[in-house]
């Protein structure tokens, strides 16, 4: 309880969301899908297909939502300036600003797939409380089985409450691959799941509330696996419900609460006049 307890805090903390996404394959299944000769093993190594990928975001901080630029003005309550620029401090709160004409302040969601270490970054929560729920959408261009999907959220807290949905069909359809949510009640009202339920099926869509049980990661990384843990991941070549599992064309990331929220309400209680700055 107490852990949970301090990462809520933590998070509700830093108000940043910057996203550096990788999508692992294994090598041998970088052909498309239907030309992989008979059958073949999720093994390592791995070809990470996110650099390849267009990707896409339905808003970013520092561009209106038809792309013209705009200045976000954001803050964070804990953290260092950001090396190297300067930033200006409200209220003992680092603040800075966004603007796609500046290289300096610009965060395209390219920068989430581009290998450095820019971020992209969602618009502020002042902008408006519909920037909880942006889209980012990965489009791999052909079939793959994907093994892996990281996520990481470089300087801000994992997103509350999302879902990692796929697409088998170039983007017209999307159907949910897994849930996370930072309270198990969320998995139950908004998802219909039972919170960290071990999977049975090879196509059980899980609702996790831990995400960095993987011990070389550390907070702020989000590490799917959709392959191990599942019944047919020992022989993945004669498992179709698992094969079926991992297709992708296109990946979106649907985030639909960030845990600025929380920060937000509190800040608001305590008449924190820099509130309507914070962003996500
Ligand atoms: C995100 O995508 C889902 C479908 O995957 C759609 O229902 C939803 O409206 C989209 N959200 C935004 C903010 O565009």
């Amino acid at each position: 309880m107490a852990r949970s307890r301090r990462a809520t805090l933590h998070s509700a903390a830093r108000l940043l969301l910057p996203c550096l996404i990788c999508v692992l394959v294994p090598v041998r299944a970088q052909a498309p899908v239907n030309h992989v000769p008979g059958g073949f093993s999720l093994t390592p190594p791995y070809f990470n297909l996110a650099e390849g990928s267009r990707i896409s975001a339905t808003a970013t901080c520092g561009e209106e939502d038809n792309g013209n630029p705009r200045t976000d003005l954001y803050c964070k309550l804990v953290g260092g300036p950001t090396v190297g620029l300067t930033s200006q401090t409200i209220q003992g709160q680092y603040c800075d600003y966004c603007n796609a004409n500046n290289p300096e302040k610009a965060h395209p969601v390219s920068y989430a797939i581009d290998g450095t270490e820019r971020w992209w970054q969602s618009p502020p929560l002042s902008r408006g409380l519909r920037y909880n729920e942006i889209n980012v959408t990965l489009d791999l261009g052909q079939l793959f089985h994907v093994a892996y999907i990281i996520v990481k959220f470089a300087n801000s807290p994992r997103p509350d409450l999302w879902v990692l949905e796929r697409s088998v069909d170039h983007g017209r359809t999307f159907a949910p691959w897994q849930y996370f949510a930072h309270l198990k009640k969320d998995c139950i009202e908004r998802f219909g799941k039972e919170p960290n339920a071990r999977t049975v099926r090879d196509d059980d869509q899980i609702c996790t509330t831990e995400y960095s049980r993987i011990v070389p990661l550390e907070n702020g990384e989000i590490f799917v696996s959709l392959v191990n843990g599942r019944p047919g991941s020992k022989n993945f070549a004669h498992s179709p419900n698992l094969q079926e599992f991992t297709k992708a064309t296109n990946i979106r990331l649907r985030f639909l609460r960030t845990n600025t929220l929380l920060g937000h309400l509190i800040s608001k209680a305590q008449r924190d006049p820099t509130v309507t700055r914070r962003s996500s």
